[in-house]
C-alpha cells in the first residue's frame, strides 16, 4: 500500500498534538486518557475534515477542476472547512445546505436568510456561494449538487462534487493517514493504546481510523459513537467504507474486524443537544480547557463517559479520544448552553 501515490494538497502543519488528559481521567475515576487534537488542524478554525480535504482537493486539482461543490447541514463543519480550503487553493466554492429548523423546531422556509452564526457566518466570511436546498433529505441535497454542477459546466466551469461529509474512499484516506500519524506518535512516546474513540457522522473518519489502525497498530479497538444514524446502520456504513477504501488502496484483503459503533447518545436527533452531551462539554472544558461541541464531540465524549460508567472501559485501560473539532457549532448554540449552565448552577446551589 502506498498512500503517497494519491494526490494530496497540504492544508495544515502535521502532526496535530497528542496530549495526556490527567485531570479528565481523574474526574472520570479511571482510564488513562489522551486526546488527539484534530481540532487544531491549521485551517479555518480546524477540525477533522481538513484531513479528508487534503486528498479530495488533491484529486480536484489533479483533474484541473476550478469550482468545488459540497453539501451539509446549515451548521456543517465540513462545508465551512471546504470553503476555507478552496480559498487557500484559489478555487471557487458552492455549498448546498439543508434548510434547517427555526427556533421552535419547525422546518425553516428555504427562502429565508438563515441566522448568521457559527459555521454559516464563516461560510459567508469565506465568500462561499450558499444554496439552500428545498428539503434536508440526502437525495434532495445530492440532486441539488448535480443541478448546480451541470449549470456550472454549461457555463464552461470545471466542477468537482464532494459528497456529504467528504466521505468516500478518497476522503477516507485522510484518516488512514491520521492512523499512521497516531501509530508513529504512540510508538515514539512509548504509549500503547487499548482503545480509540471518535464521533461518527457520515462514517468516513471512523472508517479511515479503523482501516489504518488495523494496518499500523493492530490490537487497538476503535469505537465510534454515532451522532445521527442507528448504531447498527452506522456500523454497516463504516464496514462498507472500510471495504471500499481497502479496495481503492489495492490491498489484497481487508484487515479490519467488524466496526464497533455505540448508540444511545444521539438523543432526539442529529444536531439536537443532549443533557449528557452538555455535561461532557462542561467536564472537558473545566478539567482540560478543551472546547467540544454539542453536535459531534460532546456527544462522543458522553459516549466515553457512558462506557466508563457502565464498566465497559475499566480504570487500567489506555484510551485515545480523537477531538474532531466543531467549536463553531457551539457558538451557534449559545442560548442552549446558557440554559444548561443556569439550570446546573441552580441545582448546585
Ligand atoms: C466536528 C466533527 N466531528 C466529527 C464528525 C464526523 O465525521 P464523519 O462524518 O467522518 O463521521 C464531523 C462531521 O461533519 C464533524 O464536523
Amino acid at each position: 500500500m502506498n498512500l503517497a501515490r494519491h494526490p494530496r494538497v497540504p492544508l495544515s502543519p502535521w502532526p496535530t498534538p497528542l496530549e495526556e488528559c490527567p485531570r479528565l481521567s481523574a474526574a472520570l475515576g479511571g482510564p488513562h486518557l489522551w486526546v488527539k487534537r484534530d481540532d487544531l488542524t491549521g485551517l479555518g478554525l480546524g477540525g477533522n475534515k481538513v484531513r479528508k480535504l487534503e486528498y479530495l482537493l488533491g484529486e480536484a486539482v489533479r483533474k484541473g477542476c476550478d469550482t468545488v461543490i459540497t453539501t451539509g447541514s446549515l451548521q456543517s463543519n465540513h462545508a465551512r472547512l471546504t470553503a476555507a480550503a478552496c480559498r487557500r487553493l484559489g478555487l471557487e466554492v458552492t455549498l448546498v445546505l439543508e434548510p434547517g429548523v427555526d427556533p421552535s423546531g419547525r422546518p425553516r422556509d428555504p427562502r429565508d436568510l438563515p441566522p448568521l452564526q457559527g459555521n454559516i457566518l464563516l461560510d459567508r466570511l469565506f465568500g462561499a456561494e450558499v444554496v439552500i436546498s428545498e428539503d434536508d433529505s440526502e437525495e434532495a441535497l445530492t440532486e441539488k449538487m448535480d443541478e448546480v454542477a451541470s449549470s456550472l459546466a454549461a457555463r464552461g466551469r470545471r466542477p468537482y462534487v464532494i459528497p456529504l461529509g467528504g466521505t468516500n474512499p478518497v476522503g477516507v484516506l485522510g484518516y488512514v493517514q491520521a492512523a499512521l500519524e497516531i501509530a508513529w506518535q504512540a510508538s515514539s512516546n512509548g504509549i500503547v493504546f487499548d482503545h480509540v474513540l471518535v464521533a461518527t457522522g457520515s462514517g468516513g473518519t471512523q472508517a479511515g481510523l479503523h482501516l489504518g489502525l488495523a494496518l499500523f497498530m493492530p490490537g487497538v479497538t476503535v469505537h465510534g459513537v454515532t451522532v445521527s444514524r442507528e448504531a447498527e446502520a452506522s456500523a454497516r456504513r463504516v464496514d462498507g467504507l472500510v471495504a471500499d477504501t481497502a479496495d481503492f488502496l489495492g490491498l489484497s484483503s481487508n484487515p479490519a474486524p467488524p466496526a464497533v459503533v455505540h448508540g444511545g447518545y444521539v438523543g432526539e436527533g442529529y444536531g439536537i443537544p443532549t443533557e449528557a452531551g452538555w455535561e461532557a462539554i462542561v467536564l472537558a472544558a473545566r478539567t482540560e480547557g478543551l472546547v467540544l461541541d454539542p453536535v459531534y464531540t460532546g456527544k462522543a465524549l458522553s459516549g466515553l463517559v457512558g462506557l466508563i460508567r457502565t464498566g465497559r472501559l475499566g480504570p487500567s485501560e489506555r484510551v485515545l479520544f480523537v477531538h474532531t473539532g466543531g467549536a463553531p457549532g457551539l457558538m451557534a448554540q449559545a442560548e442552549a448552553l446558557e440554559g444548561y449552565l443556569s439550570q446546573r448552577e441552580g441545582r448546585e446551589e
